[in-house]
């Protein structure tokens, strides 16, 4: 096999079983650009302290440009300079998730765009709102699909906040103590993009929190990804009948020749849970290290590759699924949704609350004994529950009207909900 990189000391050979155990090659190569990248600014470094000619460090620079293979290909040719693979791969996973954070930025932005958008064309249709899943009032579909934006929008501004944290260069800490030829770090920092340097060489490279962190982050933007889908593949079905999925993102049975299953939204829900796996198995590797540098470490990798790798997917088929699925709530809404109005009516006219909560509750018994909805009684009958019932009750009996009455900011009626789509598109447009 190859040359060891710690062949001095060693007489006895490593079990193959072993040297299969401890690799990392195989999923270290997507960092390879940026483990060739960090090498490159270091060996400016080393140039600048006089280590390293101005010719060496051509030779060694067009060589790198030349390799794919990272850091114990990398090190073979810069072991002599004394290089440690322990600051070396906390700069290439902080270059790289640099890199792929921007990605989800863009992706999550894009994912808002497509509601915002779905929002504005889709303003007339009304839906009956729930709590614990029973009917409770009228609202917009946009200002459903507003919701879920505005939590995309906190996604993303978590993310743009994490950034200056992974942005900390930990290159130039050494194995653990530091560098001894006073490489100038700033001028590292500079080179990479990186924001700052860390002040400190135990915890630069023993620092693994932006991994859990963006495991943590990427695990939230999973769950209103999957309360999303959660939402959708309820109205999707027969029973309720509110979203129509686009052939696209869905499949049929091999068996029942009427089915059409919500695929695309059952995968979201679900990848959900690999990436809560992600974030709960790398931080019970992580928990337990004594300082500094451990070899449970290299398990940092796959986590934080995979829930990129999830993340990635799951943004884009959902903005996907929402630009392409129909709604369809005609229908959808029934009268009994309509007694909070009821009780507000009695509320305008002077009766106190506690007691139109009651009214409206009579009436609501009243039209389930008749087997009706509360805006199928005559104002005959309901002027047996209270006197202050008059003709004008029937114009309580809109949905439009009841919407549009939820106009204090962030209700559901058209100006507010309106007004919900320009404060996206003014941050869309920044
Ligand atoms: N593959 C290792 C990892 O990802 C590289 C660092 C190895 N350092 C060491 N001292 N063995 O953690």
């Amino acid at each position: 096999g190859a040359k060891k990189l710690w062949g001095g000391r060693f007489t006895g050979a490593t079990d193959p079983l072993m040297e299969a155990f401890n690799e990392s090659i195989h999923f270290d190569k997507r960092m390879y650009s940026a483990d060739i990248r960090g090498s490159q600014a270091y060996i400016k470094a080393l140039e600048k302290q006089g280590i390293l000619t101005p010719a060496e460090r051509q030779t060694l620079h067009d060589g790198l440009a030349a390799i794919e293979d990272i850091h114990t290909a990398n090190e073979r040719r810069l072991g002599e300079l004394g290089r440690s693979r322990n600051d070396q791969v906390a700069t290439d996973m902080r270059l790289w998730l640099l890199e792929e954070v921007k990605k989800q930025i863009a992706y999550l932005r894009e994912l808002v765009a497509v509601l915002v958008q779905r929002a504005a064309q889709d303003i007339d249709v009304l839906m009956p709102g729930y709590t614990h899943l029973q009917r409770a009032q009228p609202i917009r579909w946009s200002h459903f699909l507003l919701s879920y934006a505005f939590w995309f929008q906190q996604d993303t501004q978590r993310l743009e906040q994490f950034v200056p944290r992974v942005s900390q260069l930990p290159l130039g800490s050494g194995a653990l103590a530091g560098n001894p030829f006073q490489v100038d770090r700033e001028l590292l920092a500079k080179e990479l993009g990186f924001s700052s340097i860390t002040p400190n060489s135990l915890y630069g490279t023993s620092d693994r929190d932006f991994v859990a962190e963006f495991l943590f982050h990427s695990s939230m933007i999973m769950i209103h990804i999957s309360r999303l889908a959660e939402d959708l593949i309820i109205y999707s079905t027969a029973e309720f009948g509110f979203v129509k999925l686009a052939d696209a993102y869905s499949t049929g049975s091999s068996l029942m020749p009427q089915k059409k299953n919500p695929d695309s939204l059952e995968l979201l829900r679900g990848k959900s849970g690999r990436v809560f796996g992600d974030m709960t198995g790398f931080m019970m590797t992580y928990k337990g290290l004594p300082s500094t540098y451990n070899k449970d470490m290299q398990e940092d990798k796959e986590p934080m590759f995979d829930a990129v790798d999830t993340l990635t997917g799951s943004l884009q088929i959902t903005a996907a699924v929402i630009a392409t699925l129909k709604s369809k709530m005609k229908g959808s809404l029934t009268g009994d949704m309509l007694a909070t109005d009821l009780a507000e009516y009695l509320v305008r006219k002077g009766v106190p609350f506690r007691e139109t909560h009651h009214i409206s509750g009579a009436a609501v018994k009243m039209g389930e004994d008749r087997g009706c909805q509360i805006n199928e009684l005559s104002v005959a009958d309901l002027k047996t529950l209270h006197p202050a019932f008059e003709d004008d009750v029937l114009k309580v009996w809109n949905f439009e009207q009841s919407v549009d009455n939820r106009c204090s900011v962030g209700g559901t009626s058209r100006a507010t909900v309106n007004g919900q789509i320009e404060i996206l598109n003014k941050w869309l447009s920044q």
